[in-house]
C-alpha cells in the first residue's frame, strides 16, 4: 500500500529510483512521482497512473535529470485525496524546499492541518502527506537541522508513516524514518538505498538494516547515523537479506497470475520439503515451539487473516479442529482489533498473512501478544514486521507472488495448516497413528494431482467463454469446501470485477435462491464425501430455479449430466485434501474469465497487494 523509494551515492539516480518503483508496484498504481537533487535545485515529477506514464513523462526531462545522484520515489495506492497528478508524492512544504515522500496514514491530520495553516502553511493537495511536509519545514525552520526536525516532527504524529525526506539546503542527503510501516536501509559502498520492501534493493546489495519504529537514520554517500526518537545515537544492526536477485521474469506466461498458478505443484513440494520427510516420520516445524504441555494447556486457538489468508484460516480451523481436539475461531483481523476479545496466555493466536505487512493482522497479533497469548505466523516473508513479533513462525516458502490476486501463497498457507494440524496431532496424540499416516501419504500425492488439473487447462478456458458474458456468479460448497467457494469467488470479483459470492450452499434457500433465474451460472463444488448428497439436493434446487449450473467434482456419477450443463472434473481426492486440489480450477477460470473480458489481470483497479493501512 504505497511503496516508497530513495537513493543517496555517485550514480544516476532516475533509473535507480525507477527500478526500484517497478518492483514495488504491487503496493499500488494510481500515481507515481519522483524528486531529484541538483546542486542548487530539488525538481519533482509526478503523473497519474501507471508507472509508465511516469516513465514517459521524465523521457521528456531526461537531459536535464540525468546528472542528480540523489533523489526519492514513490508509488500510491490512494488514501486521502483521489489519485491525481496533485496527489501523488513527492510532497512539498510551501517554499518547496523540503519533498517528501510516505507510505501509511497520518491519523491526527486534520488537527495537525489546521493548526499549520493557522501558522501561515498553505495546502494544496488532500493528502495526508503533505502535513508531515509542512511540519518538518516549520520546526526545521526553527532547528536549522533536518534530522533533528525531522525527530521533533515525529513525535507529533499519530497513525502509520514511513517517511523519506530531502531538503535544498543538503546537497546530498536523506533523512528517513518509520513508525509501524515498513522501511529498510540497502548498504552499498558509497551509496545507499531506501525501500519499502526488500525486491527494491536486492540488486544493488544484500547488505542492509531495517529500521525500527522511531528510529531516524541520516545519510550521505559516505555516511549513515542513526538515532532514537531521544536522539541517542545507535548502532546500526546490520543484516544480510536471505533473498537471491530474481528477475521477475513472466517465463514466457502471459501474467505473473498465469505463472504463478502453474507454479504450485512446485511450491507443494517446496514446503513439504524438510518436513514431511517419510509418511512414517513425524512432522518436523523447526520454528513451531509448541510442546506438549503448551498445547494440553491451550484451551482454544483463534486464527486472524484477512482476504485470502482468511479463506485459507477457515479451511485451517476445520482441520485443526479435525485432528486436536482443540476449538478454533476464525476472524478478519479488522473485526478482530476493534472489540473485546476472549485472548489469555491459553489462547494461540494464529495470524496468517502472505505479505507479513497487513496492518489489521499486525495490530490483531500485537494486541493478542500483550495478553500473553502464544503468537504463531504463517507467512511468506519470513523477514516481515508480522514474523518479527512471532514465537512460532511456519515460513510457507511461495516465492515472490507479483500477481496482485493470490494464488500460490494460498496454496502454500493452506498446506501449512496440513502440516500444522498433523504436527500439533501428532504431539497431543489426538489422531489415530496409522490414520495420520494415510494422510501424510496423501499430502505428498497432492503435486501430481494438481498437475492433472494444470494439463486439462484448456477445459476450463471452454467454461470460462461460456461464462465470461455474465454479471453475476454463485459458488457454492459446504464443510471444507466453503473456503475454496470464497476464495474461488474472490478471485473472480478482484480480477473480473464480476460480483461473484460464494456461499454456504444449505444456506442459498435462506436468501441468495431468490435471485436465481435462467441467467445465473451457480458453480457447484461437489465432492464426494460427507456432505456430497447434501450438495446434490442444494445443486437440485437452484436448477429447479432455472440457473445455469456448472459442477466442479471428482464424481464420475452419470446423474450429474442431467444436473449440470457444464461439469469441470477433478482427480480422485479425499474430501479433507480437496480444498488445495478444488482451488485450482477456479484460480483458472477467474484468470481466463478476466483474459475474455480484456481486464488487466495482474493489477487490478483498487486493489493493492500490501495492505499497510487499517
Ligand atoms: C490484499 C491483497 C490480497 C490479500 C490481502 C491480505 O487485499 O490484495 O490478495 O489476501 O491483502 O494480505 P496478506 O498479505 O495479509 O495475506
Amino acid at each position: 500500500m504505497c511503496g516508497i523509494v530513495g537513493y543517496v551515492g555517485y550514480k544516476p539516480v532516475v533509473d535507480i529510483l525507477i527500478d526500484g518503483l517497478e518492483q514495488l508496484e504491487y503496493r499500488g498504481y494510481d500515481s507515481s512521482g519522483i524528486a531529484v537533487k541538483f546542486d542548487a535545485d530539488l525538481k519533482v515529477y509526478k503523473a497519474e497512473g501507471k508507472l509508465q506514464n511516469l516513465k514517459d513523462v521524465l523521457k521528456q526531462h531526461s537531459k536535464e535529470i540525468s546528472a542528480a545522484k540523489t533523489g526519492i520515489g514513490h508509488i500510491r495506492w490512494a488514501t486521502h485525496g483521489a489519485p491525481t497528478v496533485l496527489n501523488a508524492h513527492p510532497h512539498t512544504c510551501s517554499c518547496g524546499n523540503l519533498v517528501i515522500v510516505h507510505n501509511g496514514i497520518i491519523e491526527n491530520f486534520k488537527e495537525l492541518r489546521e493548526k499549520l495553516t493557522k501558522q501561515g502553511c498553505v495546502f494544496k493537495t488532500q493528502t495526508d502527506t503533505e502535513i508531515a511536509a509542512h511540519l518538518i519545514a516549520s520546526i526545521y525552520a526553527r532547528v536549522k537541522d533536518l534530522t533533528e526536525a525531522v525527530r521533533l516532527a515525529i513525535k507529533e504524529l499519530d497513525g502509520a508513516f514511513a517517511l523519506c525526506v530531502m531538503h535544498n539546503d543538503y546537497k546530498d542527503t536523506l533523512v528517513v524514518t518509520k513508525r509501524n510501516a515498513p522501511l529498510l536501509v540497502g548498504i552499498g559502498e558509497d551509496e545507499f538505498f531506501v525501500a519499502s520492501d526488500v525486491p527494491a534493493v536486492i540488486k544493488h546489495t544484500k547488505k542492509a538494516m531495517y529500521l525500527n519504529d522511531n528510529q531516524i537514520a541520516a545519510l550521505t554517500p559516505k555516511s549513515m547515523q542513526l538515532i532514537d526518537e531521544n536522539g541517542n545515537v545507535l548502532e546500526p544492526k546490520i543484516e544480510v537479506l536471505p533473498w537471491e536477485p530474481v528477475a521477475l521474469s513472466k517465463m514466457g506466461y502471459k501474467h505473473f497470475m498465469l505463472k504463478e498458478i502453474n507454479e504450485q505443484p512446485d511450491v507443494i513440494r517446496n514446503i513439504l520439503f524438510g518436513k514431511l520427510h517419510t509418511p512414517l516420520e513425524p512432522i518436523v516445524l523447526d520454528e513451531v515451539k509448541l510442546d506438549r504441555k503448551t498445547l494440553k494447556d491451550l484451551n482454544r486457538i483463534q486464527i486472524i487473516a484477512c482476504g485470502t489468508s482468511l479463506h485459507a484460516a477457515m479451511a485451517g480451523k476445520y482441520l485443526i479442529e479435525s485432528f486436536c481436539d482443540i476449538a478454533v475461531d476464525v476472524e478478519a483481523s479488522s473485526e478482530y482489533i476493534y472489540r473485546k476479545t476472549v485472548t489469555d496466555s491459553k489462547t494461540l493466536v494464529i495470524g496468517v498473512s502472505q505479505s507479513g505487512e497487513t496492518a489489521d493482522t499486525i495490530t490483531a497479533v500485537k494486541q493478542s501478544k500483550a495478553k500473553g497469548s502464544h503468537i504463531l505466523i504463517i507467512t511468506n516473508r519470513p523477514d516481515s514486521a508480522m514474523a518479527r513479533e512471532a514465537d512460532s513462525l511456519i515460513p510457507v516458502n511461495a516465492g515472490i507472488e507479483v500477481s496482485v490476486a493470490a494464488t500460490k501463497s494460498y496454496l502454500a498457507q493452506l498446506i501449512s495448516f496440513y502440516l500444522l494440524a498433523f504436527y500439533m496431532a501428532e504431539i497431543k496424540g489426538s489422531t489415530d497413528k496409522a490414520l495420520l499416516q494415510s494422510m501424510k501419504t496423501e499430502l505428498m500425492l497432492l503435486p501430481q494431482k494438481i498437475e492433472q488439473i494444470l494439463a486439462s487447462a484448456d477445459k476450463i478456458k471452454e467454461c470460462a467463454k461460456l461464462y465470461s458474458n455474465t454479471r453475476d456468479f454463485i459458488y457454492i460448497a459446504r464443510g471444507i469446501n466453503l473456503a475454496t467457494a470464497l476464495e474461488g469467488a474472490l478471485k473472480l470479483k478482484e480480477i473480473s470485477y464480476i460480483n461473484a459470492t460464494g456461499y454456504a450452499a444449505g444456506e442459498l434457500k435462506h436468501g441468495p435462491i431468490a435471485m436465481l433465474d435462467e441467467t445465473m451460472p451457480v458453480l457447484s463444488i461437489l465432492i464426494k464425501g460427507c456432505v456430497y448428497e447434501k450438495l446434490l439436493s442444494n445443486s437440485e434446487e437452484a436448477k429447479a430455479r432455472n440457473a445455469r449450473m456448472i459442477a466442479l467434482t471428482n464424481s464420475k456419477d452419470e446423474k450429474l449430466n442431467d444436473l449440470f450443463d457444464f461439469i469441470i472434473r477433478i482427480p480422485e481426492i479425499q474430501e479433507i485434501f480437496s480444498p488445495v486440489v478444488a482451488i485450482v480450477p477456479l484460480q483458472l477460470l477467474a484468470y481466463y474469465i478476466a483474459e475474455f473480458l480484456g481486464k488487466d489481470v495482474d493489477q487490478p483497479r483498487n486493489l493493492a497487494k500490501s495492505v499497510t493501512v487499517e
